[in-house]
């Protein structure tokens, strides 16, 4: 059955735009999918997933190369010349467990928490300027800047440019996107060392001048040798891409669910207390991270699929979140599914900012419903996705207000 599905269907500009009946077509066929003529396994059935998740010895965070198309369309890769990057989000126990203990201590929940009035305040700034103009890019308005703002806060970067800081989260997350040439990827990989240049500026002044923050834990890890200065560099970003890019996309995706349904908008705006159920179905309907890699360190099986030593394997986190197996009406939205979704993964690697991501989505559509009384997309520009295999954001979203 694996060879009726053509292995250029992974990146086909038009199943990227819309992937979930290619996602259906690999669970119903090929759960374990080896997309034909590479070493790249895609994952897309919950219970699949959820047991790679758990199997950390079988499948590797380390990572040890990025994805490019190459001429063929397939998706080929570029190893890493020097050795595996292994920082938090890409290192095995016992490493994993060394670095969330350094980097995450106590306060880092606490200072999540304390940051609400703060995006209150941004969010309502944001919206009632977006009012001014009746239509509005949401994510140039409102999407893209929210969560870069506090991600910097959190971190306790010091005099952010907060273009450039979101400039270099995307420039992340389009390394692991896997649809670049090989020539653009190698560009990119060029391009994002001048950011890791500042970082490590920041992490020097931090180590000398420490406050409450994750910069600071970090700067202390490196002085106590808990972490090298390359780990706390690489750490700094993967949580500015984590922080920056995903919640940004989750801003994007809810807005756009709703202005799609005009009945649950008016449901919500009488109901507010049912916004972070809907937080939830959003998530789960169009995950911002659709998917991450892992590495095969020795020969393995997965859903009775052989998967070698040195195989990619992509989890589809976003085609097990419509699992029919898994979710009684996939595609809808129901508001009050349990939830048990994985959008923000599984096991040991559960992400550390999902109650920070809620956060700002609760605070962001409470305040654009209590201020609007309609929110419709443009009819003359429809809504534009970011090529990615891995980020599922709108690159524009083109929206009419109507204030309340
Ligand atoms: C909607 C927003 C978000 C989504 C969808 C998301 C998704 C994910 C996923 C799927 C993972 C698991 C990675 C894996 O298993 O390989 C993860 C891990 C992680 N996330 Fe998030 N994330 C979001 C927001 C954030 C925010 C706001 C932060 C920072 C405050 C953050 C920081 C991290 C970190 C540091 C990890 C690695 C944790 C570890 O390896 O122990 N994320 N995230």
């Amino acid at each position: 059955m694996n060879q009726e599905l053509p292995g250029t269907l992974l990146l086909d500009p038009k199943v990227i735009q819309d992937p979930y009946p290619f996602y259906r077509q690999l669970q119903s066929h090929a759960p374990v999918w080896r997309v034909p003529g590479t070493e790249v396994f895609v994952v897309s059935s919950y219970a699949l997933l959820t047991e790679a998740a758990g199997r950390v010895e079988d499948f590797s965070s380390n990572m040890l190369c990025l994805l490019y198309r190459d001429e063929r369309g397939l998706p080929s890769r570029l190893p890493f010349d020097d050795s595996s990057i292994q920082a938090l989000a890409t290192a095995d126990p016992p490493v994993h467990t060394v670095h969330k203990r350094t980097v995450f201590p106590e306060f880092v929940a606490r200072r999540m928490a304390l940051l609400e009035p703060e995006i209150v305040e941004l969010a309502t700034r944001c919206v009632e300027r977006a009012l001014d103009n009746r239509t509005v890019d949401f994510m140039a308005e409102i999407g893209n800047l929210i969560p870069i703002t506090i991600i910097s806060r959190l971190i306790g970067f010091r005099n952010s440019d907060l273009d450039r800081l979101l400039r270099a989260a995307f420039d992340s997350t389009s390394l692991v996107g896997s649809t670049l040439s090989r020539q653009q990827l190698l560009e990119l990989v060029t391009r994002s060392n001048d950011i890791g240049a500042w970082i490590a500026e920041q992490l020097a002044v931090a180590v000398s001048e420490p406050s409450e923050d994750i910069l600071s834990s970090i700067g202390s890890g490196v002085k106590t040798g808990a972490l090298s200065a390359r780990d706390g560099i690489v750490i700094l970003q993967t949580l500015l891409a984590a922080g920056g890019e995903s919640t940004t996309s989750l801003l994007g995706n809810a807005v756009r669910l709703l202005a799609d349904d005009q009945d649950l908008q008016r449901r919500l705006r009488r109901q507010p207390e049912l916004i972070p159920a809907f937080v939830e179905e959003a998530l789960r309907l169009e995950s911002p991270f659709r998917s991450m890699l892992r590495s095969v360190p020795k020969d393995t099986t997965l859903g009775g699929v052989d998967i070698p030593a040195g195989a990619t394997v992509m989890m589809f986190w976003g085609a097990g979140n419509r699992d029919p197996a898994e979710f009684e009406n996939p595609d809808e939205i129901v508001l009050d599914r349990p939830r048990r979704h994985l959008t923000f993964g599984r096991g040991i690697h559960f992400c550390v900012g999902a109650p920070l991501a809620r956060l700002e989505a609760r605070i962001v559509l409470t305040t654009l419903l209590e201020r609007t009384s309609v929110v419709v997309l443009d009819p003359d520009q429809p809504p534009e996705w970011v090529e990615s295999l891995q980020v599922r954001r709108h690159q524009r979203l083109s929206m009419q207000l109507a204030p309340r």
